[in-house]
């Protein structure tokens, strides 16, 4: 005999799976903010933005974490150099573009750049983990005003570039954590050189530990053991 739990469950678990994701939103414009609590979720679920703790610290940070998996795996961060003491930190986007990141003050520990004036702001996060600031309603990335994947920190996700930044001109690479409780930039680092004919380098200690060679069109040369992997962090 079923009884009526058995009949009703189901159907608040589809109620609460219908509250759950009209509440989630993965975009926020100028006149909203994120607040030490909240986090915006991507539109598939994937990836979370909002305030944490790494390890045994008690700073905050401003971050991208996976949604999915329990264990905080953390991989992006944005203000690595620049920790919150406390849980007042709010993100806003302001009217130029710009997303900024104060403290109980209104100091500005962190905030992103643009490469041009804006008109509708808004700052989404993606489906790919991307972080991206870019004029409401325009999806394409090369119009993006600025994108987390271009500042990249310790880990290298799908669909992420390493190399020449298109607005900067500057190299992008990634650097490990300082320690498990600190995301600053730790020593060892891994920069895509793009001249010539490309090459991966990690350096450590500013002194180079590894060369990949130059990439046969297949893989780096030099890493015969390396295969595809989608996902890479530098651990510490
Ligand atoms: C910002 O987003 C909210 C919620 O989607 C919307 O109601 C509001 O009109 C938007 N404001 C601007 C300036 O786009
Ligand atoms: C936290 O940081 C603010 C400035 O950002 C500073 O004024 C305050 O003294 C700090 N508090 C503690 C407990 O370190
Ligand atoms: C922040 O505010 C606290 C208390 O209001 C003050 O003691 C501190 O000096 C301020 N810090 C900065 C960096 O302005
Ligand atoms: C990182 O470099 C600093 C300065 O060069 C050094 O003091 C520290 O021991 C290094 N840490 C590791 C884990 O290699």
């Amino acid at each position: 005999m079923r009884t009526t739990m058995d009949r009703i469950a189901p159907i608040f678990l589809f109620l609460l799976l219908i509250i759950d994701t009209s509440t989630a939103i993965d975009t926020i414009n100028t006149t909203q903010s994120i607040r030490d609590g909240d986090t915006i979720l991507s539109a598939n679920g994937a990836y979370e933005l909002g305030f944490f703790s790494p390890g045994n610290s008690a700073n905050r940070y401003l971050g991208v974490w996976y949604a999915k998996i329990s264990v905080m795996t953390v991989v992006w961060v944005a203000n690595r150099e620049t920790p919150l003491n406390d849980s007042s930190g709010v993100l806003r986007l302001t009217n130029q573009g710009i997303l900024v990141l104060s403290n109980r003050n209104g100091s500005i520990v962190w905030s992103s750049d643009s490469s041009r004036p804006a008109t509708n702001p808004a700052a989404q996060l993606l489906d790919s983990g991307n972080l991206v600031v870019k004029e409401e309603g325009d999806d394409n990335l090369e119009s993006s005003l600025w994108q987390s994947f271009e500042h990249p920190a310790d880990t290298l996700l799908p669909e992420m570039k390493l190399g020449r930044n298109r607005i900067t001109g500057m190299d992008s690479y990634i650097t490990s954590w300082k320690s498990p409780d600190d995301p600053s930039r730790g020593n060892v680092s891994v920069i895509l050189v793009p001249y010539g004919y490309p090459e991966i380098i990690v350096v450590e200690n500013s002194i180079v530990k590894h060369r990949s060679g130059p990439w046969n069109g297949l893989r780096f040369s030099g890493m015969p053991q390396s295969k595809p992997n989608p996902k890479s962090q530098i651990l510490n």
